[in-house]
């Protein structure tokens, strides 16, 4: 008798699990979560297009550079502070120019994993490497007759494009471009548009995720520049304290952390209220 009852329970046994398994496969198939869409299909989530993306960068460069040429290059000067093209060289006391600072964050940018790229463009540059290519420099002469950016698709580098005026806003601009002995120009004037901050991004549309890691991958390049200002500044022979403070108010340099929560408390408000609006356009 044992045995054999023994063999009933396996069988038993064995249709139970037979029964489970197609619970659990009937389960799977019409449970089953419907294909997550693929970026053609109707609701591929919220994107922004490359073009947004440079209005949003645009701003944030934008304050960061007005933050840095007015708190720091113009009050600093007034200290004694020098800023100057050689800024980089060990036996140099000195901190970036503005378009310095700017070709410091874009080469940072450059090799980060975002493919963001950046540069302040013109047709008659003091460094030639900020010479526009042909559609660049065609698409300028437009810049120069409206002041409006230009937004395009550029085949040959395969990159959308986004160029925004940079105009001679104050006199320090015109003198040290003219008085600059590699400046293929000597006449410009206040108000000149003098070139374009011109951004690159390979494609079309971004979604809010990409969108977000460039701003932060951005700002991230903004604090490292400024640092290594400070590292720099460190080393000066009547090195300025940091901290709190800044040079507007004597010898002091503000931390990364206060010069970037200045810089964000200027940046965010519009980035963050930009970004809802164009998340909330259809199509
Ligand atoms: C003290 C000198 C100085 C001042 C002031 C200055 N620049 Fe420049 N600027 C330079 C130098 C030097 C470069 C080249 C930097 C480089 O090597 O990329 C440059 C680069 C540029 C470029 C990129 C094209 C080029 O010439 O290489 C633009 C555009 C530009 N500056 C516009 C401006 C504007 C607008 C202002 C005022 C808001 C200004 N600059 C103020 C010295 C100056």
């Amino acid at each position: 008798m044992k045995p054999r009852k023994q063999k009933t329970n396996n069988n038993a046994i064995k249709l139970y699990f037979f029964f489970t398994w197609i619970l659990l496969l009937v389960y799977l198939f019409v449970n089953a979560p419907p294909p997550l869409p693929t970026g053609d299909q109707e609701s591929p989530g919220k994107q922004i297009s490359s073009y947004q993306l440079f209005e949003l960068v645009q701003h944030e460069n934008a304050v960061v550079r007005k933050l840095w040429t007015q708190k720091i290059v113009g009050a600093g000067k007034k200290l004694g502070l020098k800023f100057s093209e050689d800024w980089e060289e060990p036996d140099v006391e000195a901190g970036p120019l503005p378009a310095l600072f700017l070709r410091a964050t874009a080469s940072r940018l450059e090799k980060n994993k975002v493919p963001l790229s950046l540069f302040l463009g013109s047709d008659a540059p003091i460094n030639q490497a900020n010479e526009f290519d042909a559609r660049q420099t065609e698409k300028f002469q437009k810049i120069k007759q409206d002041q409006q950016p230009q937004l395009f698709y550029s085949e040959d580098i395969e990159r959308y494009t986004g160029m925004f005026p940079d105009i001679a806003s104050v006199e320090a601009c015109v003198k040290c471009h003219n008085d600059h002995k590699e400046s293929p120009k000597k006449d410009w004037k206040i108000l000149d548009v003098m070139g374009a901050t011109t951004w690159l991004y390979p494609k079309a549309q971004l979604s809010l995720e990409e969108a977000l890691e460039v701003i932060k991958v951005l700002r991230a390049q903004f604090r490292a520049v400024y640092e290594s200002y400070l590292k720099k500044a460190e080393a000066f022979s009547k090195p300025p304290q940091v901290g709190e403070k800044w040079p507007d108010e004597g010898s002091y340099l503000p931390s990364s952390d206060v010069f970037m929560a200045v810089f964000e408390k200027e940046a965010s408000n519009y980035t963050m209220n930009r970004l809802f609006e164009m998340l909330g356009q259809d199509g």
